[in-house]
């Protein structure tokens, strides 16, 4: 693949399963608004939570891939799911084969790194995907920083795709919200700090809000995300170089465009422009 490859500079490439992701585009773009950047929602394939690993990881290769394709050095996993199945994989195994100069970052790293300035009690509560929970991957990497933090899982089965449908604020949703995390703080009372492990949570946040109780704090982890990309790029000039600035950003969805218009728009506040894509 890597003769096809452009070595010119491009757009930073940005993917979820769907929606998700652009709660972190959303923040990067605040916090670097110069850049170009491509998105791929995978909605026509999501949710992937449930999936297997190997599925996961083939569908997430399939999109990084394809980003390199479309002209990006750099590739952000903004989807947890992915950055817990295939991340390691990708850099690891597929990229000194694709091109070892372009990079893939995932979105679990950068938030963890906060969690040690967000606790004082030291229990935090990880609200994620079935398949993030299964991974171990909040726990694991919280504990390489900091060994004293209690790290409690919950797999919201359902919340994602209840976001994917558009089902935001409603009285079903409600109940999904309020039977998860009151599983979450059965299991620990002690929690303090409840992290948004999947990138499609923070759509939820009023009503997540309105039913957790006031002294627990929940974290969303767009800005991590993205002041830590800040930093990346310049620690990594030879990556940023790479990186096109004309402040434009590029939308695809795998399932019906008008449909993943209609739904960003309203989760971006802004006019956006989708094309559709095919992943194979
Ligand atoms: N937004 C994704 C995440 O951060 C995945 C949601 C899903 O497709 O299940 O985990």
């Amino acid at each position: 693949m890597s003769t096809k490859l452009s070595q010119q500079p491009g757009p930073i490439g940005v993917f979820d399963s769907g929606y998700g992701g652009l709660t972190i585009l959303s923040k990067i773009k605040d916090a670097m608004p110069q850049y170009d950047y491509v998105y791929i929602g995978d909605n026509a394939r999501a949710p992937y939570g449930p999936r297997s690993f190997e599925v996961v990881y083939d569908f997430t290769l399939q999109a990084v891939k394809k980003l390199f394709e479309m002209g990006c050095h750099l590739v952000i996993l903004a989807c947890n799911t992915a950055s817990a199945k295939a991340l390691r994989s990708i850099q690891m195994n597929d990229l000194p084969n694709i091109d070892a100069n372009r990079r893939v970052l995932g979105v679990i790293r950068p938030t963890v790194e906060s969690i040690g300035g967000l606790t004082a009690t030291g229990h935090v509560g990880v609200l994620a995907t079935p398949g993030t929970i299964k991974s171990e991957s909040y726990p694991l990497e919280i504990n390489k920083l900091f060994p004293n933090v209690e790290v409690t899982g919950e797999a919201c089965s359902m919340w994602a795709t209840l976001v994917e449908n558009n089902e935001i604020d409603n009285e079903g949703t409600a109940y999904f919200i309020k039977k998860n995390l009151d599983s979450l703080i059965a299991k620990d009372s002690q929690i303090d700090t409840i992290i948004l492990g999947c990138t499609h949570y923070p759509i939820l946040l009023p009503l997540i809000k309105q039913l957790v109780p006031d002294d627990i704090q929940v974290v969303a982890q767009g800005e991590y995300v993205a002041e830590s990309l800040k930093d990346y790029l310049k620690r990594h000039p030879e990556v940023d170089a790479k990186c096109t600035k004309h402040g434009r950003t590029l939308y695809y969805t795998t399932e019906a465009k008008d449909v993943f218009k209609e739904s960003a728009t309203r989760f971006l506040d802004e006019d956006i422009d989708v094309h559709r894509i095919v992943l194979d």
